[in-house]
């Protein structure tokens, strides 16, 4: 089957990488890929969000099915888009509909459908500017710190968590002064929950699910997790606290309760879902969904997947998925990625990447690289995630290492300390 993927990022290449060992493919595309995807398809120049181009993509190169990365194409409603075209109709698209994204692509949504669903998560109020003041008394009735959450998206930045009170209540204005733009216009005051977080994958066809490896992803760009937040510096699976007995909870209070939530409220979703979990004492609860796969934890999660990953996404498209096996393999993956100095604030690009030619033991992925002229360029604050399978996670840690240092380009950076909380 030909397969078309949407997204430029490390997640995409690591998909790509992945898909590409089906036996089952014939060719596959990614919409617009990066230097790295190219190793496993063909990049084709359009964004993730002209929906006509790559409709058009998709019935010239004779698409069979459409996997979606990133958010935002879920958010516009790329699944509605062809199932509400003629000529497109036929061609699964791996992803929620415009509703089911609104899982991620709202918090207000997302916490309304979690209490109508019994779904543990953090007490909270949705406050826009007409009931402000029923908002700030939320506030004095909790405890410090204080979370405030944009309701949009918000390209990750939207949360804030404030130790202060009266802050708290200044930034609680400043948001619904749109200090995220119209993402802000509503904004989620919640609990502050105290734990450890980690990732939990789930595919379904809408009837039925399964459960990916469990990760771990480091937002911080801080050793130790100091400092501001990033997209991910790296991720790691398994995850050791995310062990039988936490995983029945998960499975029994949240992850069968949104499935069966989603078929009761007849929201349209076959794809992924990302629940981002803490764990408080030794009880799961929900910070937050997602309606796509995590990027950095995909450059774990895929080498964990032992079975034919285009075997599984076939069995979402034809609601099979109960039919299907999922095989973990049992070693720890670790991904490291590295970055451009500056990052997560202002950084260059363009620099020359050297030494992908010489690295060994290691997967690398491509996260935000351009090609040149045969010269590798950096091209994005992620550059390069370096991914290793290990017999525990000193020894992933140690082969993702080993190639972070054969790898350079003026201004690398990384954390050496992925997984060093567990
Ligand atoms: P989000 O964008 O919703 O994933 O939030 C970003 C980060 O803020 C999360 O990964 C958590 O570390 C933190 N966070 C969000 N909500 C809460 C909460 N209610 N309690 C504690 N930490 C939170
Ligand atoms: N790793 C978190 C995310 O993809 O949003």
């Amino acid at each position: 089957m030909n397969i078309l993927l949407l997204g430029s990022g490390g997640r995409e290449h690591a998909f790509a990488w992945k898909i590409a060992q089906s036996p089952k493919l014939t060719q596959l595309f990614i919409a617009p890929g990066n230097a790295g995807t190219k190793q496993h398809g063909t990049n084709l120049p359009i964004a993730v969000t002209d929906f006509q181009a790559i409709g058009q993509a998709a019935v010239d190169k004779q698409i069979d099915l459409v996997v979606v990365g990133p958010e935002v194409p879920l958010v516009e409603g790329i699944y509605d888009f062809f199932r509400n075209s003629k000529e497109l109709m036929h061609i699964p698209v791996i992803g929620p509909s415009k509703e089911g994204a609104q899982l991620e692509g709202s918090k207000e949504f997302a916490k309304n459908f979690m209490q109508r669903n019994s779904i543990p998560t953090a007490n909270y109020l949705s406050v826009n500017k007409y009931n402000l003041k029923e908002g700030l008394e939320f506030l004095d009735s909790l405890q410090a710190p204080y979370v405030l959450k944009a309701d949009g998206l918000a390209a990750g930045k939207g949360v804030l968590i404030i130790h202060s009170l009266s802050e708290a209540k200044h930034e609680l204005q400043k948001m619904l002064d749109g200090m995220f733009g119209k993402a802000s216009d509503t904004v989620i005051i919640e609990e502050f929950m105290q734990g450890i977080e980690c990732s939990v994958f789930v595919m379904t066809d809408g009837k039925s699910y399964k459960i990916l490896p469990v990760a771990k992803d480091y937002k911080r760009i801080g050793e130790g997790d100091t400092g501001p937040n990033t997209g991910g510096m790296g991720a790691v699976s398994p995850v050791p606290f995310a062990d039988k007995a936490f995983m029945h909870k998960v499975e029994e209070r949240i992850i069968r309760p949104t499935i069966n939530g989603l078929k009761k409220e007849q929201i349209d979703y076959k794809g992924f879902i990302f629940f981002g979990l803490i764990k408080v004492a030794s009880d799961p609860f929900v910070i937050e969904y997602n309606a796509r796969m995590g990027d950095p934890e995909t450059e774990v999660v895929m080498l964990r997947i032992q079975s034919d990953f285009v075997e599984l996404l076939e069995g979402i498209a034809t609601q099979t998925l109960a039919e299907k096996e999922l095989r973990f393999d049992e070693r720890t993956a670790i991904t490291i990625m590295l970055v451009s100095r500056g990052y997560p604030g202002d950084y260059e690009k363009g620099k020359t990447i050297s030494g992908l030619d010489k690295t060994s033991g290691s997967l690398v992925f491509h996260a935000g690289t351009k090609e040149n002229n045969g010269q590798m360029l950096t091209d994005g604050g992620r550059v390069i995630a370096v991914s290793s399978y290990g017999k525990n996670r000193e020894e992933a840690l140690q082969q993702s290492f080993f190639n972070t240092q054969v790898i350079d380009f003026e201004g690398k950076y990384f954390r050496r300390d992925i997984g060093f909380d567990l």
